[in-house]
Order: structure tokens, then C-alpha cells, then sequence
């Protein structure tokens, strides 16, 4: 179960986490936090042991980037979406905010995108011709006409094999 990662009477905004408490709250392994981290998409401090401390408002940062795994988001967009949103002091909320209208803009492009893919994918069931040069989900815009003439997947295919 994850998190909201707001304050409530009994957690003050300034209390630190361990990163064993932070996989608890968020149920994400201490492995993908270190992996996050790595990304700039959580940050910690230090103990004098060396030991990573987060601040509690990480706990909303790691909510977001599990939800959006769930919905397939890749975790560039999900840096992109977090991109305005300050990482080593607590985000206001007018930052999250700023952050939701983005990240909706984003789903929607998303939502769009699969709703068009849909319709093509049904006329393609329909039709069959799978045609490279007419089929718009094999060659969308008859993007690979404008790479030059003759196979163009072929000749990738052939290229990585260099
Ligand atoms: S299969 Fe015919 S247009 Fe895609």
C-alpha cells in the first residue's frame, strides 16, 4: 500500500525516513529506490554514518512514479513531469500543481495516441493488405518513404548487424 506522503498530526513535515521505512510506506523495493535515485527522481541526505535519509514529501514523489509504471508511463516522462518540482526542499503546492497539469496533458497526448492507434489497428484487422507502403500502422505518414527508396526496415536491420 502506498502513501499519500502528506503530513498528518502525528508526522512532522521535517521528519526523515530511513530508506527501509521509505520501501515499507511505498512497497517499492530498496533497490528501485536506489535506482531512482540514481535518476535525480528522489534525492537523500546523508548520516554521519553514511546512512540515506528522505524527507518525507519523496514518499508523494515515489507514489507518482509507481503509478505511472502502472500505466506504462516511461521513467523519462515521469523526470520530464517532475522537472519543475524542486527536489532538495519541500515542493508547495503550486508546484504539484504545475506537475498534475503537465502529467495530464501527457496522459491525454498518451490517450489520444492509443485511441488512433485502435482505429487503425481495427481498419487493419479489417483489411489485411499490410501493405509497407499504404498500411498507416506499419508506415504511419509513409515515414519510411522519406528515408530513401526500397526496404527501409530491412536495411536497419541490416545496419545494426554492422
Ligand atoms: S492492413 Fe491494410 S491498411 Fe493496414
Amino acid at each position: 500500500m502506498v502513501e499519500s506522503g502528506e503530513t498528518s498530526p502525528s508526522h512532522a513535515p521535517d521528519e526523515l525516513l530511513s530508506i527501509g521505512e521509505m520501501s515499507r510506506r511505498t512497497g517499492v523495493a530498496v533497490s528501485a529506490l536506489h535506482f531512482y535515485e540514481k535518476l535525480n527522481l528522489i534525492a537523500s541526505t546523508r548520516t554521519p554514518g553514511n546512512q540515506r535519509r528522505y524527507p518525507r514529501h519523496m514518499l508523494r514523489r515515489v507514489s507518482l512514479i509507481t503509478v505511472s509504471k502502472r500505466l506504462g508511463i516511461p521513467l523519462a516522462d515521469v523526470q520530464e513531469a517532475f522537472a519543475d518540482v524542486p527536489l532538495t526542499e519541500t515542493p508547495s503546492h503550486e508546484d504539484w500543481q504545475r506537475a498534475s497539469r503537465r502529467w495530464k496533458r501527457d496522459l491525454e497526448r498518451r490517450r489520444e495516441g492509443i485511441e488512433r492507434l485502435e482505429r487503425e489497428l481495427t481498419g487493419c484487422i479489417g483489411c489485411g493488405c499490410l501493405s509497407m507502403k499504404a498500411c498507416g500502422l506499419l508506415n504511419p505518414d509513409d515515414a519510411l518513404g522519406s528515408q530513401g527508396s526500397g526496404p527501409q526496415r530491412l536495411q536497419d536491420l541490416e545496419d545494426s548487424d554492422d
